[in-house]
């Protein structure tokens, strides 16, 4: 494929240089003559293991060639992928200029183009920049989104020293779009990676690298804060993170990685408090620790300002132990926003089989006694009473009989905190905490 990559710096480089010997013929673009001139004397622009003799491989096949006309570059080429830098501003948003000058180029450039043009953004950007490329284009060249050309996001995925190895062995190749033909067309450039390729919405693509790199920094800082702790009580903290990391069923795991509700129950709300106590008694301080609980709440939160629309309604729960199969309401965040919607006044109807008050015993009636005392007063006994008494259904925990209570109900809506079943999202009236 004839392809043009804009920006010669880290990763334009690497690409230019991957792509050449994965045999397309590629033409990098960018603005500094020096790194022009660098790629057409066969050097790499970056210090990097391997991608001096890639580049200058390839320069001498006849693949790789430079130049800062980007006119003549989209022109010759079908497929264009960007990877000019996206700096911070000095307070922190993303500068997103360079990439919009590079909309307006193809702008100057499409208008005198004929073919069909693939723009591809490898850069890291935000939700919402493929469209505000595209429309910098269509207004500047008058050619028409999706007839004329198409926008694919495409994170890049590599880490500086390792870049041509992440390259070529990347955990997978994301493409964003919405136009299935382009990002089939561009799927075509990573074949022959061993990685797995998905398709999906432009949102989706864009979103994924913060969410990445965000997550990366949380582990960073997660490990540095327990290994503070350790260091503090003389405990061998590298050994400590070994024997978590060999967890794979609840530690490194899809496990509890989906958007739901609140955490509570009898273990993490009071281990979470204990390793911040003990970290608070050693002097040691935890602040991203520290900031679980507070998300937590937020939650609970987010839930009780959207039930507000329903204040003269009788909100009827399904659940409210805090978890499917269990009785146990110790620290249940459905507790505490049942506790707070009836203090503000609404009117409530719960069930859940697993709970018999009769049967709750030791801390759990506890609990319960102290928090809501007139339980038994808005318990229903089957879920046809609690549709039959509700106006709205909120679904708290992920008891499998829910599913079928939720694809019965007609005329009411639904509210779900926990995720119950892919199959019930795109259900009239229903909605989602956070998805
Ligand atoms: N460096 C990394 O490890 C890495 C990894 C993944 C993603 N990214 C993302 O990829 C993007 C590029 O990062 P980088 O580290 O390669 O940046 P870089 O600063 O090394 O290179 C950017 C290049 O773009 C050129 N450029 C600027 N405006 C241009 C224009 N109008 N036309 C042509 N070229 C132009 C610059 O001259 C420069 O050579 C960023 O969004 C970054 O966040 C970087």
């Amino acid at each position: 494929m004839n392809i043009s990559v804009f920006g010669l710096g880290y990763v334009g480089c690497i690409s230019i240089g991957c792509l050449a010997k994965n045999g397309h013929t590629v033409t990098g673009v960018d603005v500094s003559e020096t790194k022009v001139s660098q790629i057409n004397s066969g050097k790499a622009t970056i210090i990097e293991k391997d991608i001096d003799l890639i580049i200058g491989e390839q320069h001498r096949n006849g693949r790789i060639s430079a130049t800062t006309d980007f006119k003549k570059a989209i022109t010759g080429s079908e497929v264009s992928i960007i990877a000019v830098g996206t700096p911070s501003t000095p307070h922190g948003h993303l500068n997103l200029d360079y990439i919009f000058k590079v909309a307006a180029n193809f702008g100057e450039a499409l208008k005198e183009k004929s073919g069909f043009h693939i723009i591809a953004i490898r850069s890291t950007i935000l939700p919402g920049t493929c469209d505000k490329f595209a429309k910098i284009v269509e207004d500047t060249s008058g050619k028409k989104r999706n007839i004329d050309f198409a926008i694919v996001d495409n994170p890049e995925f590599l880490r500086e020293g390792t870049a041509v190895h992440d390259y070529y062995h990347p955990p997978l190749t994301l493409i964003g779009s919405d136009n299935t033909q382009a990002a089939e067309k561009l799927a075509e450039l990573y074949k022959e990676l061993p990685a797995e390729i998905i398709i999906t919405d432009l949102g989706v693509a864009e979103i994924m690298k913060y969410v990445n790199n965000t997550f990366h920094a949380l582990k960073i800082s997660f490990a540095n804060e327990i290994g503070n702790i350790c260091k503090a009580l003389d405990i061998n903290s590298h050994e400590v993170m070994d024997i978590f990391c060999k967890d794979k069923q609840l530690n490194i795991s899809p496990y509890y990685f989906k958007p739901g509700f609140a955490y509570g129950g009898s273990c993490l709300p009071k281990d979470l408090k204990g390793l911040q106590t003990l970290a608070h008694d050693l002097y040691v301080q935890v602040p991203v620790i520290e900031s679980i609980d507070k998300t937590n709440h937020l939650q609970i939160e987010r839930a009780i300002e959207y039930f507000g629309q329903y204040k003269s309604k009788t909100l009827g729960f399904l659940g409210i132990s805090f978890k499917a199969g269990t009785d146990d309401l110790r620290n249940s965040p459905s507790v505490t926003l049942i506790e707070t919607l009836l203090g503000k006044g609404f009117d409530i109807k719960i069930y859940d089989r697993n709970v018999q008050l009769s049967r709750l015993t030791g801390t759990n009636k506890e609990y319960i006694d102290n928090h809501i005392p007139h339980l038994s007063n808005l318990m229903c006994s089957n879920t046809d009473e609690l549709v039959e008494k509700s106006d709205v259904l909120i679904v708290t925990n992920k008891e499998k009989e829910f599913i079928e209570v939720i694809n019965s109900i007609e005329n009411k809506p639904v509210v779900d905190l926990v995720y119950l079943d892919k199959s019930l999202v795109n259900k009239e009236g229903y909605y989602g905490i956070n998805w």
